[in-house]
């Protein structure tokens, strides 16, 4: 496994969630995926809408060939986002044949829901992002564990500088974000 850098946080907020997915895009590259993991509302669609709203992309629109996938067309960045949702597919190799390189190697931003669903498919430097909601820690908190990848450590530190100024987040340590997102 390559050295990562893991960005720790705790949200109060969907609001909070948004804003550290904003924050994340100001990071984020042309070619990059971002895997995303975590129960049902857990807030990955939720932190997905602040990537798209970092990269000012232009409106969602729906792929006529790809039912799992929203398109939003590049704004002033320059930057496209694709928006995977595996939920609902059996591995790797069905998400292959439905086109997901194809996707991936058209540039942009790749997000994609339910990660660990089609590991296998997605890059090995990807960004991994797992978010975690615990019970015990009241209805509007989630951890957040964003992990980029080696000679990424700039990004890690921008997003923690951000992430500083958010309303509602904070940073979050190892015990509590549960680990280290897989890669
Ligand atoms: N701190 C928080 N961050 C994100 N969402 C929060 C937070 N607190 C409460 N919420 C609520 O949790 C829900 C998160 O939903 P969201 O659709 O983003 O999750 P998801 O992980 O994409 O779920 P799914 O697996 O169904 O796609 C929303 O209803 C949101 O309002
Ligand atoms: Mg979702």
């Amino acid at each position: 496994m390559a050295p990562e850098t893991v960005v720790r946080l705790r949200t109060r907020s969907r609001a909070a969630t948004v804003a550290v997915g904003a924050a994340l895009a100001a990071s984020l590259r042309d070619g990059d995926a971002v895997a995303m993991d975590g129960d049902l509302g857990a807030g990955k669609t939720a932190m997905t809408e602040g990537i798209a709203r970092g990269l000012a992309v232009r409106g969602a629109v729906s792929s006529p060939t790809f039912t799992l996938l929203i398109d939003h067309a590049a704004g002033p960045r320059g930057l496209a986002l694709h928006h995977f949702d595996a939920y609902r597919l059996a591995d790797a190799d069905e998400f292959r044949h439905l086109g997901f390189d194809e996707v991936l190697s058209s540039g942009g931003v790749t997000v994609v829901e339910w990660a660990s669903r089609v590991q296998g498919a997605l890059p090995a430097g990807a960004v991994r992002v797992e978010l975690d909601r615990r019970d015990a820690e009241g209805e509007d908190v989630r951890f957040l564990a964003v992990a980029f990848p080696e000679g990424r450590e700039e990004s890690a530190a921008a997003l923690a500088r951000a992430a500083a100024g958010i309303p509602d987040a904070a940073p979050a340590d190892a015990e509590e974000t549960g680990g280290t997102p897989r890669c």
